[in-house]
């Protein structure tokens, strides 16, 4: 079996290539052969088409009309705009029902000022600790400082939630993920959801694969093909 393994922290070419003996299942266990692995995430911003949401989005200038031509209904450039004054330029001072940020930093504080009553943020990443191929002690630092701690008192007075979600660490939860998949497997199914995939690249590639992605580059998942 082939493996690309990381075995020390660093940039993308700690990667190794390995071969490993094909492990057998025990009983109750399935071996699945993988044929392509996602570097990447899943498609939230169809699982908020779907629901027929107006939807905001920020990235950098030349991704926007790809964007739009997604669905995202106001694009808004998170490199040089003032993402808050944009966003409330949109939805006056009501506010966002549901923010989804994995920027972090002072991302968070921003999108937590931004909510509707009865919002809700779900944080699951932090992109902005890692900038670059190299380690920055100083960028995790001051992203981790910028970092809001959401207080009680303002969570009630405001009548907003913050939610965490991190799916490496929700595998236990088969039943609850089960009907997630389901879901989600029955829209690409039925041709609703459509994943994007901005690139492949075969396994052996896999330090192309995460240099192509730290470049912020790709719109859509990057993949590794076996
Ligand atoms: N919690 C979980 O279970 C889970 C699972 C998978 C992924 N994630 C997180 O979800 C996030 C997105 O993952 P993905 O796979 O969807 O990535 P992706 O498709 O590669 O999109 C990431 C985009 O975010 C923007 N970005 C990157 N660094 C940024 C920064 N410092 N500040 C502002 N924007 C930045 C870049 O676009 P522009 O440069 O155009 O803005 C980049 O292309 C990551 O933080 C990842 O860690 C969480």
């Amino acid at each position: 079996m082939r493996q690309m393994v990381i075995s020390r922290h660093g940039a993308p070419d700690v990667f190794e290539p390995r071969e490993a003996p094909t492990p057998a299942p025990g009983p109750g266990e399935v071996r699945i052969a993988v044929r392509a692995s996602g570097v990447n995430f899943a498609d939230i911003l169809a699982l908020a088409r779907l629901r027929r949401a107006t939807i905001i989005g920020t990235s950098s200038s030349v991704k926007h009309a790809t964007l739009r031509a997604f669905g995202v209904d106001h694009v808004i450039d998170s490199r040089t705009a003032d993402v808050a004054r944009e966003v409330e330029g949109v939805t006056g001072a009501r506010g966002v029902d549901v923010i989804l940020d994995a920027v972090g930093g002072k991302s968070f504080d921003v999108s937590y000022r931004l909510l509707a009553p009865l919002g809700r943020l779900v944080i699951f990443g932090v992109s902005s600790v890692a900038v670059g191929e190299r380690r920055s002690w100083w960028h995790a630092a001051r992203a981790l400082m910028q970092m809001s701690s959401f207080k009680p008192m303002s969570l009630i007075n405001h009548n907003r939630g913050v939610f965490g979600l991190n799916l490496a660490h929700l595998w236990s939860e088969r039943r609850q993920l089960a009907v997630a998949m389901r879901q989600l497997l029955q829209d690409v199914a039925g041709g609703r959801l459509r994943p994007v995939v901005a690139r492949t690249f075969p396994l052996e590639h896999a330090a192309d694969a995460h240099r192509f992605v730290q470049s912020r580059s790709n719109i859509g998942k990057v993949v590794l093909t076996v």
